[in-house]
C-alpha cells in the first residue's frame, strides 16, 4: 500500500547494492538473474553491474578469505559507491541442530583470526580496533569475542524477507568469520559452547570491518552448506537456492 512501503532507503535511492560471494558457485544464480549487465575485471576480482528489476546492482566475486573478501570490498566501495554491502554464501553449522539448507541472517560477527596468545601461554580474543589505539594488554585482549554489529535497518530488512525462505529454518544470529575451516567436532562444539556462533565462514567479517571504514552499510546472510559437527557435507544447491531467495528479496524494493 502506498505510504507503507517497509523497504529502507539503501533500496530506494540511485546508489547500488553491492551483492558479494566468494566462490563462483556462489554468484551464479545472481549473475544469471542480472538485466543490463556491464563486466568489470580489476585484478583477479570481477565485478558486474546491472540490474534486479529496477534495483541497481553490483555483482562482486570476492575470492575466497579474508584477505581477497577485504580488497574486493574495498576496490567495489571505491569504483561503485554503493548504498550497501551485502555479503552471502555458505557456511559450516556450529550446533547440531543447525542444518543444510537452515540460513543464517548476520545479526554480528566476530573475527576469528584475531587471536592473542598471553606470554602465560592463555589464549584470548583479541579486539584489533583497540589495539590500533595502542591501549594496554587488559584494553585489548578479552574471553569472550569481540561483536561487530551488522546494520539494523539491513538486519530488519533480511529477518522480514526471512518468511520467504523455505527451504529451511531462518534464524538471526552470529557468524564467526575467520580464514579457518573445522572439521573437528570436538573443536566445532567448543567454539560453539565459547562464542555462541551459530556457524562459521571466510568473509564477513573483512568485508564488514572494510565496509565499515568507508562508512557503507553492510550485511550479511549465510546459508548452512554442512555440519562437520555432525558429519553432513558440503551441498552446492544450497549456495543456489540461497541466491534465488536474495534476487526475491532485492527485487521486493519494488513491490508493495
Ligand atoms: N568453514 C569455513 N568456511 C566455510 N564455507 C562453507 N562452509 C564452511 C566451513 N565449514 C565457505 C567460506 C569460504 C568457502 C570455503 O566456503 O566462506 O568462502
Amino acid at each position: 500500500m502506498a505510504g507503507q512501503k517497509k523497504e529502507p532507503a539503501f533500496l530506494l535511492g540511485e546508489k547500488p547494492v553491492l551483492l558479494q560471494g566468494a566462490m563462483e558457485l556462489e554468484i551464479a544464480v545472481l549473475r544469471e538473474a542480472l538485466t543490463d549487465c556491464r563486466s568489470f575485471q580489476y585484478g583477479a576480482f570481477p565485478f558486474w553491474e546491472g540490474k534486479l528489476g529496477d534495483r541497481p546492482v553490483v555483482l562482486s566475486r570476492t575470492g575466497i578469505g579474508t584477505a581477497a573478501a577485504a580488497a574486493a570490498t574495498a576496490l567495489g566501495c571505491t569504483m561503485f559507491q554503493p548504498a550497501l554491502v551485502l555479503n552471502q554464501g555458505t557456511a559450516g553449522g556450529y550446533p547440531e541442530g543447525v542444518r543444510p539448507f537452515d540460513l543464517v541472517i548476520g545479526e554480528r560477527w566476530y573475527n576469528s583470526n584475531a587471536l592473542f596468545q598471553s606470554r602465560y601461554g592463555q589464549d584470548y580474543f583479541l579486539d584489533l580496533e583497540a589495539l590500533e589505539g595502542e591501549s594496554k594488554e587488559s584494553g585489548f585482549t578479552g574471553e569472550k569475542p569481540f561483536w561487530h554489529w551488522t546494520d539494523r535497518e539491513v538486519l530488519a530488512w533480511l529477518d522480514r524477507e526471512g518468511v520467504h525462505w523455505h527451504r529451511g529454518r531462518a534464524l538471526v544470529g552470529a557468524i564467526a568469520s575467520g580464514d579457518r575451516w573445522n572439521d573437528c567436532p570436538d573443536t566445532i562444539q567448543q567454539l560453539e559452547q565459547a562464542t555462541g556462533a551459530l556457524c562459521e565462514e571466510m568473509e564477513t567479517a573483512a568485508a564488514g570491518e572494510t565496509a565499515g571504514r568507508f562508512g557503507i552499510p553492510f550485511g550479511a546472510v549465510r546459508v548452512i552448506s554442512n555440519n562437520n559437527r555432525t558429519g553432513e557435507p558440503f551441498d552446492p544447491e544450497t549456495a543456489r537456492a540461497l541466491q534465488e531467495w536474495i534476487v526475491r528479496a532485492v527485487q521486493s524494493a519494488e513491490r508493495d
